[in-house]
């Protein structure tokens, strides 16, 4: 059928969708790109197959029926936009949590009125995940928590849509991602690896870690793998900040990265870590090293001078 090959990627210009669509550019996929009006996009059309296979159209997530007409002759849709940050202006649930859950909620609907979209992936976070071990006493909880909150109602009413209304809904849950950057400028998730790079000594413990083309892999699989159901958390390593300070400086030595006595660990990870097992036995997906992962961050950073 010709609109297998049609997709829409939400949140286009973004750091993980922006490989995404390079990923499906590659794969021959004709992809319908959502953007913010006021977002950098030349970093997209320069993509081998852009010029030919490339549509960018303007949606707000929180823009009720914003894509309906976008998502209309897609057979598939790829939900990757999101708040991602853990600062807000006035109030956070307006800024962080609504985009995820009332724009989850908005793209789903979209893809239900539509009569072509057969599946949606969602790209949900281990964030989702951690929610569930809850709060030790020692936890110092600040504004930070406004985002898993967001990806949590997100990624629970995404399943629950899909379940109630018989569309074929998928959730990927990565944890920290690390690659390449396209765009020219470091979006909020890359602003944090720029930020150890460059000595801060205020960690955030993320507990794991997974390489970017791993995370567009791996919902490639779960849009192509007709077995493909539910939840799957990609993370690649587990690991400690101070095991992570303890390898990026020994690995990047030129970099002023802070040594393991200096990091002040920001929420500890109080758990063994993620399992991708899922991910890996029923989809087959093989992980890239934690080398190959800063190796290739670390070299588009420098080449785009974001390290100076
Ligand atoms: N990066 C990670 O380590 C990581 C880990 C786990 C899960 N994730 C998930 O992966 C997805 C992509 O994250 P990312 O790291 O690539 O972040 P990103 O670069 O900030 O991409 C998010 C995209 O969503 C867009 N967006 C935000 N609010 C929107 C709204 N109201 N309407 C329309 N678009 C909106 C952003 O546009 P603006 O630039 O205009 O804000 C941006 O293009 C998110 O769902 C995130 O929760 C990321």
């Amino acid at each position: 059928m010709e609109n297998e090959k049609k997709v829409c990627v939400t949140g286009a210009a973004g750091f993980l969708a922006s490989w995404l669509v390079k990923r499906l550019l590659e794969e021959g996929y004709h992809v319908v790109g959502t953007v913010r009006e006021s977002e950098e996009t030349s970093h997209l059309w320069k993509l081998p197959g852009a010029s030919e296979r490339l549509e960018l159209k303007s949606a707000d997530l929180v823009t009720e029926g914003a894509f309906d007409d976008i998502v209309q002759g897609c057979h598939g849709v790829f939900h990757v936009a999101a708040a991602v940050s853990v600062i807000y202006k006035k109030d956070p649930q307006t800024e962080i949590v609504d985009p995820c859950l009332l724009g989850t909620l908005n793209v789903l609907n979209a893809c239900k009125r539509s009569t072509t979209v057969k599946r949606v992936v969602c790209t949900s976070s281990v964030g989702a995940v951690r929610v569930r071990d809850g709060f030790k006493p020692n936890d110092v909880l600040d504004e930070s928590m406004w985002y898993p909150l967001g990806k949590t109602l997100g990624e629970q009413a995404a399943l629950e849509f899909g379940k109630d209304n018989g569309l074929d809904v998928i959730t990927i849950s990565p944890s920290l991602i690390v690659g390449e950057l396209l765009s020219s400028s470091a979006t909020t998730s890359t602003a944090d690896i720029v930020r150890m790079l460059k000595g801060d000594k205020r960690w955030f413990d993320h507990g794991g870690y997974v390489h970017l083309d791993d995370v567009a892999q791996a919902h490639l699989l779960a849009y192509t793998n007709p077995n493909a159901s539910g939840r799957y958390v990609c993370s690649a390593i587990n690991m400690s900040a101070i095991e992570l300070a303890s390898f990026m400086s020994k690995r990047y030595p030129k970099l002023p990265i802070a040594s393991t006595d200096e990091i002040e660990v920001v929420f500890p990870a109080n758990f063994k870590g993620f399992s991708s097992r899922k991910l890996q036995d029923d989809l087959g997906l093989q992980f890239k090293s934690l080398e190959q992962m800063f190796d290739d961050c670390i070299a588009s950073l420098d080449r785009k001078g974001l390290l100076t």
